[in-house]
């Protein structure tokens, strides 16, 4: 009798034991389904607009993607044609390339070239304007803009905001 209320005991700890340790299995095994916070956040990239500086290239990143960021001269905007303008991203009144840096050839890097107004790509001597535009092919079209949305004077890479719908809707960008 004793032995028996003492297996039956001994039983309960572990069954309790191995519920306990089912329960905490089970939440490590979701904690591994759920996606990272930082997983989540990946497909967007935010940009500070305001550390950008007149008419230097920087190379961002998004998505695994090189994005060219150009802060226009009033002097590079002056030249453009509309066409261009209609690819400018304008941020606290500042003009703004950004496109992914691949060119739309064969998915070369091009090459800024501040002197020559405009992007070399040193694959097969295609060239782009400081809005992205072809100026040579054989590039078949214009560098592509990612996916925008502007937030005061911050661009949020990944996000779909009015001014990349509408440029999308008139075949601005693919
Ligand atoms: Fe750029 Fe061919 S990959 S011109």
């Amino acid at each position: 009798m004793e032995n028996s209320s003492r297996r039956g005991f001994m039983g309960k700890a572990f069954g309790a034991v191995a519920a306990v340790g089912a329960v905490g299995s089970l939440v490590a095994m979701k904690k591994s389904w759920d996606p990272l916070p930082s997983v989540k956040a990946a497909g967007f990239t935010t940009l500070d607009m305001t550390i950008y500086k007149e008419g230097e290239l920087v190379t961002e990143k998004w998505r695994g993607k090189p994005i060219f960021v150009l802060r226009k001269t009033a002097e590079m905007v002056a030249k453009q044609s509309e066409d261009d303008k209609a690819r400018d991203i304008v941020v606290d009144g500042h003009h703004y390339m950004v496109a992914i840096g691949l060119c739309t050839h064969l998915g070369c890097i091009p090459a800024y070239y501040p002197e020559e107004e405009g992007f070399i790509c040193a694959c097969h001597g295609g060239k782009f304007d400081f809005a992205g535009m072809v100026t040579q092919v054989p590039p078949p079209r214009g560098l592509d803009i990612p996916p925008f949305k502007i937030d005061g004077s911050k661009l949020v890479l990944g996000e779909v905001g009015p001014e990349y719908k509408s440029m999308k809707e008139s075949g601005i960008t693919l």
